[in-house]
Formats: C-alpha cells, structure tokens, sequence
C-alpha cells in the first residue's frame, strides 16, 4: 500500500471539520499507515478523543502534561518516530500558533519541536481564509517550508460558499501520497488515453468494449503522485478522476485521437496509450433510431478503420516518448514487438493473458529495443507506480532548454 510504513502525527484542532478527521484515520490506515492523534483542547468540544482513540486503537493525547507519556516528555516522544505531522483540519488559530512558533499546547510543541515534515490542511469559513493577516500566516508558513494542502472551495458550514473548507479525507491522503513519492515525472507534461471507446450504430446503440479504464486511470494517478501535469483523455468509464489530473472525456475513436492531438499540442514529454480504441467506426450510424419494422431485414453495417491515435502520436515531430500498451492472445513476445515496431514506439506493454479487462491486478511484460523484461502479478496501481519509475528511467533527465 501506498503508505505502508509511514507513521503519521494527525493533530486535529478545533472547528467542525473536526468530525471528518475521523474519516481521514481510516483513510490513512487503509492506505497503510500508522496514526497517533493529538487534538487540542478546543478540538474536543466537536470530537471526543474516545472517537479517534477507538478508530486508531491508540490513546490520544491533548494535555501537555499527560503523564502516560514517560519524563513529561510527550512533545518530544510523540513526534520522534514520526514521518509526517499533518494538521487536519487546521484553524485559523492554530494556523497563526503555528506562523509565530508558538508553543502554548501540547500541538503547538510538537510542532516547534519536530525534525520531520508538517502538513497543513487548512479548514475555515470564507471571510477568514481571505483575512489578509490568515494570508499572510499561511505565506509565512510556505516560506518556512511546510507545506499546505489546499483549502478546497465550495459549500461551507456556515451556509455560504467559497474558498476555505478543509479538502475530503481521500484527497488528503492523496496529496500525502504524492508528499511522500519519489518526483521521478517533476515538471514533465504527460497526456495518458485510458478506458473504452463508443462507436455509435444510431442514437441509442453503439459498439464498444469491455476495458474498464482502471489501468490507465492507475497510470495517470501514479504519474500525477510523480509529479507530472496529466491530462488524461478518457472514453466512456465509471471512474473518478484521480485527483489533480486534468480529464477530457470523449466518446469515439475520433473525439479521442482530436483530443490527444490537441493535448499534445504546444508541449508533451510523454504519451501513454492505454486506451482500447475501436479499430473501425460505422459509416451508415443512423441519425434516428433504427426499428425493425422500418428496416423489415437484419440491418447491415458499413465499417472505416479508425485513426491509430498511438501510431499519429509517435510520428508527429518532435513527438513524445510514446509508451503502447498490447493485448495478444497467443506469441506476446513475438506479437508484442511486431506491434512496438508496426507503431513506432520504443516502449510497448503487453497484457499477460486477455482476460485483464476491469479485474483490479495484472501481470505485464515490457518490451522495448533491450529486450523484454517481465512485471510480476500486482494491483493496477502498484504496477502503474513501477511502470513510472521504468519509463521515468528510460526517459532520463529533462535536457537542457526543455520546459520548464
Ligand atoms: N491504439 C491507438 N489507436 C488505435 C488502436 C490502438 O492508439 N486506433 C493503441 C492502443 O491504445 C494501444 C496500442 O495502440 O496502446 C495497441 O492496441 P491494440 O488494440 O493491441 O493494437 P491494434 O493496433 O488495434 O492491433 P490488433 O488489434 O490488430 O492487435
């Protein structure tokens, strides 16, 4: 898991998005972490520590002078072991506490007392987070090297709307995890094409497969965690966007290959085709829909072959290192590099077995002008997370002049 071994000091502060910290331990603890909470004592008139105590079977401290720590030394033990503090929610209180190096609680201490990274999800209501004095807290502590995770924008407790609300538990955690992965993809652009595409025969029928997106939903994620700008064009799924990834949802072969192309355009260091794009479109698609009584036999379709968007990509100039992804029944290896050379690539990876299609795991072999090096069974999202570091090693380091 993505933060398997990583401990976390959560201090939860006072203000009603107290109550979604308790979503934010379990979302730590199912992304593999360890959590200790510390809430001050303002906190806990939103949230007993008895609620963070059960979720994270660990006691939780509010008082400086808690003598279960040994030699009263609580500010200096709690944090010791620690990779991260992350202040979830933080208030525009503790935000200033923590602007000046006050340390006038046990949160605040261990705060100034750390040796590791502190992570702020700030979480007020509209009219504070815009306090020039909130601001320029929140700039003091960027300039001291902690960083801030958003605030998010919309629906507020106070019934008004706007910039301020602490980000949901999941994008937490997600922004953690970007914290923490090594920026193999810092500064480079990458456009990714994931999930099915949808050939319309007439305005309720169409032809498409069963590729469910997750992998090259995976890949956009692990490369967003890279710290690579994603544009992900994506055809017909039920996934979420992974967060800070940029997605354009499409349709048919031809919407995808326009969209790549216009992704592409102005500047794209890397394109992953995972898409399973439909190889031919239907050239006599009805504009109404079709009924059996008015076409009176079995209706024919006319079919054209589609662009191959991976194939146009790769021949653009100045192209992108293009990363092709195969699905073969019989002869990967053989089949697979036929198909890296048919399309021009350097990079293809190959499905190992067919039936790969909206399961969670995969077993993959990647084949480029070395040879072909095989990737043991793992979840999409432990594979996409190797696959970035061999295409971030194959890609190597940005020359001189690339942007930025
Ligand atoms: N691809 C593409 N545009 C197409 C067809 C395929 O960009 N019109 C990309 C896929 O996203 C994948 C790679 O090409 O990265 C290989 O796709 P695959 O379906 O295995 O290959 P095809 O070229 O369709 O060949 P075939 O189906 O005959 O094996």
């Amino acid at each position: 898991m993505e933060l398997d071994k990583r401990h976390i000091v959560l201090g939860v502060t006072g203000g009603i998005a107290a109550y979604k910290a308790a979503e934010l331990v379990r979302e730590l603890q199912r992304a593999g972490a360890t959590v200790q909470v510390v809430m001050t004592r303002a906190a806990t008139h939103f949230v007993t520590p008895v609620t963070f105590q059960a979720l994270s079977s660990r006691p939780v401290f509010v008082d400086q002078w808690d003598e279960r720590v040994a030699n009263n030394m609580a500010h200096i033990e709690l944090s010791r072991a620690a990779d991260a503090i992350l202040i979830a929610p933080a208030s525009a209180d503790f935000i200033g506490k923590l602007a000046n190096g006050l340390a006038d609680d046990l949160l605040g201490t261990l705060c100034v007392a750390r040796e590791c990274p502190l992570l702020v999800a700030p979480a007020m209501n509209r009219q504070m987070w815009t306090n020039p004095a909130v601001q320029r807290n929140a700039a003091q502590l960027r300039a001291d090297g902690v960083t801030l995770f958003g605030p998010d924008s919309g629906d507020q407790a106070c019934g008004e709307t706007g910039p301020g609300r602490m980000l949901e538990p999941a994008a937490i955690v997600e922004e953690l995890v970007a914290f923490f992965a090594p920026p193999l993809l810092a500064g480079r652009r990458v456009v990714i094409t994931a999930g099915p595409t949808y050939e319309p025969i007439d305005p309720v029928r169409g032809i498409t497969n069963r590729s469910s997106g997750k992998m090259g939903f995976a890949l956009a994620r692990a490369c967003r965690h890279a710290g690579a700008e994603v544009q992900l064009v994506a055809g017909p799924t039920a996934l979420d966007t992974p967060a800070g990834v940029t997605r354009i949802d499409v349709q048919t072969a031809r919407e995808m290959c326009a969209a790549v192309l216009a992704a592409c355009a102005g500047h794209c260091d890397l394109f992953i085709a995972v898409a399973a794009v439909a190889d031919w479109q239907v050239t006599n698609a009805s504009a109404r829909k079709i009924k059996k009584d008015e076409v009176g036999t079995t209706p024919e379709l006319a079919f054209a072959e589609n662009p191959d968007i991976l194939q146009t990509v790769a021949a653009l100039p100045g192209a992108p290192y293009c990363v092709g992804f195969a699905a073969e029944s019989e002869d990967l290896a053989r089949n697979g590099e036929s198909k890296r050379r048919r399309k021009g690539v350097p990079l293809l990876v190959a499905n190992i077995g067919h039936e790969t299609f909206g399961r969670d795991d995969n077993e993959l072999l990647l084949i480029d002008e070395q040879g072909i090096k095989p990737i043991g069974r793992a979840s999409k999202d432990e594979l996409a997370r190797v696959l970035v570091a061999e295409i971030a090693g194959r890609l190597g380091k940005p020359a001189a002049g690339d942007t930025p």
